[in-house]
């Protein structure tokens, strides 16, 4: 596929999204990660944060950057031309969530098929708010998080 889209919070990366993001830019000839806003979701870190802990991340990744929209996500793939939507399934759980999504997605007008990977096993129980729940009780992250982020995610947590 020439095109494909990685849409998250991202708040903040976790080493399950760069798995995830890694195993796309091998399978498009671009990826474009995208931080979206997650309406039910309240971000700890702002927009210019999260997009610039991916920057760091995915940095020796040619073929993958970084950009932002404020907006549908079905319009973000329309403007971009993307054909793919790629998101990460980790277990049973987030299968009627992501469903959910994708057919909302699909109805709103987005031309992108949407592509699940299955997340690697060790990734499996990985999260966003449970990276965020451990660094509130000052619990080891460095393995959820990439190593370029950790002291970024710490500091936040500290206020
Ligand atoms: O990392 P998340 O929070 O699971 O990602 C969810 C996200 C941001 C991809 C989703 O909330 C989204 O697409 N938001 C943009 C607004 C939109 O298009 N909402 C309808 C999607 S069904």
């Amino acid at each position: 596929m020439k095109l494909a889209v990685c849409p998250g919070s991202f708040d903040p990366v976790t080493n399950g999204h760069l798995d995830i993001i890694r195993r796309a830019a091998k399978l498009a000839d671009r990826v474009l990660v995208v931080v979206m806003t997650n309406a039910i979701k309240n971000p700890l870190f702002s927009m210019e944060e999260r997009m610039e802990m991916l920057r760091r991340v995915t940095a020796d990744l040619p073929n993958v950057e970084v950009d932002a929209f404020d907006g549908l996500l079905a319009d973000y793939t329309r403007q971009v031309g993307a054909d793919a939507i790629v998101k990460g399934l980790r277990a049973t759980s987030d299968f009627e969530y992501e469903f959910q999504m994708a057919l909302t997605n699909r109805q709103l007008g987005a031309t992108a098929e949407t592509v699940f990977l299955t997340t690697s096993a060790e990734m499996m129980f990985l999260s966003s708010s449970l990276v965020k729940q451990v660094a509130a009780y000052n619990g080891d992250i460095s393995e959820f998080v990439p190593a370029e982020v950790l002291d970024l995610v710490i500091q936040k947590m500290k206020g």
